[in-house]
């Protein structure tokens, strides 16, 4: 007799609970996920083989095609109830990020993911199976953030209304729409592949976020100068990455700017460390497990200060540091203040939301968080 295709286990748990609409979102979205691996990895091709030789594998295969669709059917369901009540503003902001993060980052046992991974990535349909390997050489794998990642974004840079976050390289959206949803921030997706576009562009829609959009480009091509935050997480390297840097350090130098840049040291940071070590940028800290995070923000001139050229107005950001070793506290001058305030009052688009200080923070700075949903 022949023996058993590896799939029939897979599918026989699979069928377990026997009713799934009384599961939560991320554990629909962890099932189905599950089903998907069985689904990819089941060949077509060989798929008659088994069900001919091996006796009660058609009722295994039949009975995984019914539970795809319930599972399916469960999680539009599921997705749908979050989706109308963001819709409708029923739940704002600060209560859809309260929601997911206090799921929490605990790592399931078995397998990949952690709560608020499974209900982020349920809501936005993000896969972690999916492995698109066209993909250009200077390019990272679409890999999304992991939730306790974006949580320490936010928390590190905690977007106001007034900010413009740019997902640099923004895959299939995971980190852009959950900064859309869980802040009032402006954020733009800028990604090199349609498809992903397209599918995070769907899902904003869907979701009425519409604090946020998505663009297919090759982020060396547009035109960046509008953003306030950055956030990169592994998408390019070598002289991509080079280009990008240098932009940034522009910017910097231009006006108050926050890059927070997870990638490895080699090919990637250190061309954000050139711009450090040419004065454009501020090394911040070094976060995450290996320090593979860089915060930075921008070192705008004395001269743009000075004059209050566009988005180089000394920042109430920059009122809040100087706090730990090392820092240089740039203070401006009374004059520089009357000018700053007449600038304020012309400027058609702020750059710079109220800050409070973070004592204790070593240097860094913490802006007061206002209500956001
Ligand atoms: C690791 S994924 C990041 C996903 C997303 N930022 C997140 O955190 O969930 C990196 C993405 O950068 C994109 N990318 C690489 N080079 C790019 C470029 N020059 N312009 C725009 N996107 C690029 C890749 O296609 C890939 O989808």
């Amino acid at each position: 007799m022949a023996a058993n295709p590896w799939w029939i286990a897979r599918v026989t748990a699979l069928l377990a609970p026997a009713d799934v609409r009384a599961l939560d979102l991320g554990a629909l979205w962890r099932l189905r996920e599950r089903l998907q691996f069985v689904r990819l990895n089941v060949d077509p091709a060989l798929l008659g083989d088994d069900l001919a030789a091996v006796p009660g594998s058609a009722a295994a295969w039949a009975a995984f095609g019914r539970r795809e669709a319930q599972v399916l059917a469960a999680l539009a369901l599921a997705g749908g109830r979050v989706a109308d009540r963001l819709r409708s503003g029923s739940l704002g902001h600060a209560a859809f990020r309260a929601h997911w993060e206090e799921l929490g980052f605990a790592p399931h046992a078995e397998g990949a993911g952690t709560p608020a991974d499974d209900f982020l990535d349920g809501m936005f349909h993000v896969s972690r199976l999916a492995v698109d390997e066209a993909r250009a050489a200077f390019a990272m794998l679409n890999l999304a953030s992991r939730a306790e990642r974006v949580a320490d974004f936010l928390g590190v840079t905690q977007p106001q209304a007034d900010d413009v976050v740019f997902d640099l390289g923004s895959g299939s959206g995971k980190l852009a729409l959950t900064v859309a949803a869980s802040t009032a921030a402006r954020v733009r997706g800028v990604e090199l592949v349609g498809a992903y576009v397209d599918e995070a562009s769907r899902c904003a829609a869907h979701l009425g976020l519409g604090n946020s959009d998505f663009v297919q480009a090759d982020v060396r091509e547009l035109d960046l100068s509008q953003g306030t935050i950055f956030y990169l997480y592994y998408p390019f390297h070598g002289r991509v990455a080079q280009a990008v840097a240098q932009t940034l350090g522009r910017l910097g130098r231009a006006g108050d700017i926050t890059i927070y840049a997870s990638g490895p040291a080699n090919d990637y940071g250190e061309f954000f460390l050139a711009e450090v070590e040419q004065g454009a940028l501020r090394l911040v800290e070094r976060r995450g497990e290996f320090g593979e995070v860089m915060v930075l923000r921008g070192v705008p001139s004395p001269r743009v200060r000075g004059e209050g050229a566009t988005g180089g107005v000394p920042s109430p950001r920059n009122r809040g540091e100087g706090q730990g070793e090392g820092d240089v506290v740039v203070r401006p001058s009374a004059t520089v203040l009357a000018a700053n305030a007449d600038q304020t009052r012309h400027s058609t688009r702020p750059l710079t939301p109220t800050l409070s200080p973070s004592p204790g923070r070593g240097g860094y700075w913490r802006r007061s968080r206002s209500s956001s949903s």
